[in-house]
């Protein structure tokens, strides 16, 4: 798994547990790719979910972890591309079945609505869980 590359994006909102997130991921062996934003300044978190659209249609991430208040806006505005499958989690089953199931490639969270540790299993288990195919894989290839 630490052979990943794992693109992290987020608005303001987002900014202090991606950096958390950054930490976690680098201390673990990962290649992390940071998209921004690195400031509390206002951003519009499209511009965020755009940059990681690009960076995974462009093969430089093999998954991408999107924030903002909720994980609600940046969720929406990733999957407008055809690229992204964002699955949206609350906690770490959410974040095992959008992996097994849905083959999720960007994990959306809302840095306002869930405390690190919450959010830190659900990174963990949404870069170890496998997707299962079998008859998920038809339904997800309907979707592209
Ligand atoms: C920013 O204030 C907030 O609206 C944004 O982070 C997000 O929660 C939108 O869905």
């Amino acid at each position: 798994m630490a052979e990943l590359t794992v693109a992290l994006a987020s608005d303001h909102a987002g900014v202090e547990l991606k950096e958390i997130f950054r930490e976690e991921l680098t201390s673990k062996g990962f290649k992390v790719l940071d998209l921004g934003t690195n400031s509390k300044d206002s951003v519009d978190y499209p511009d965020f979910a755009d940059k990681m659209a690009s960076t995974l249609e462009n093969a430089q991430a093999d998954r991408g972890i999107l924030i903002c208040g909720t994980g609600i806006g940046i969720s929406i505005a990733a999957n407008r591309h055809k690229s992204v499958r964002a699955a949206l989690c609350h906690n770490s089953t959410d974040a095992k079945f959008s992996r097994l199931h849905n083959d999720a490639n960007v994990l959306a969270l809302g840095a306002r609505t869930m405390g690190p540790e919450v959010a830190l299993d659900c990174l963990k288990v949404f870069l170890e869980t496998e997707f299962e195919g079998g008859r998920h894989a038809a339904r997800v290839a309907k979707m592209s």
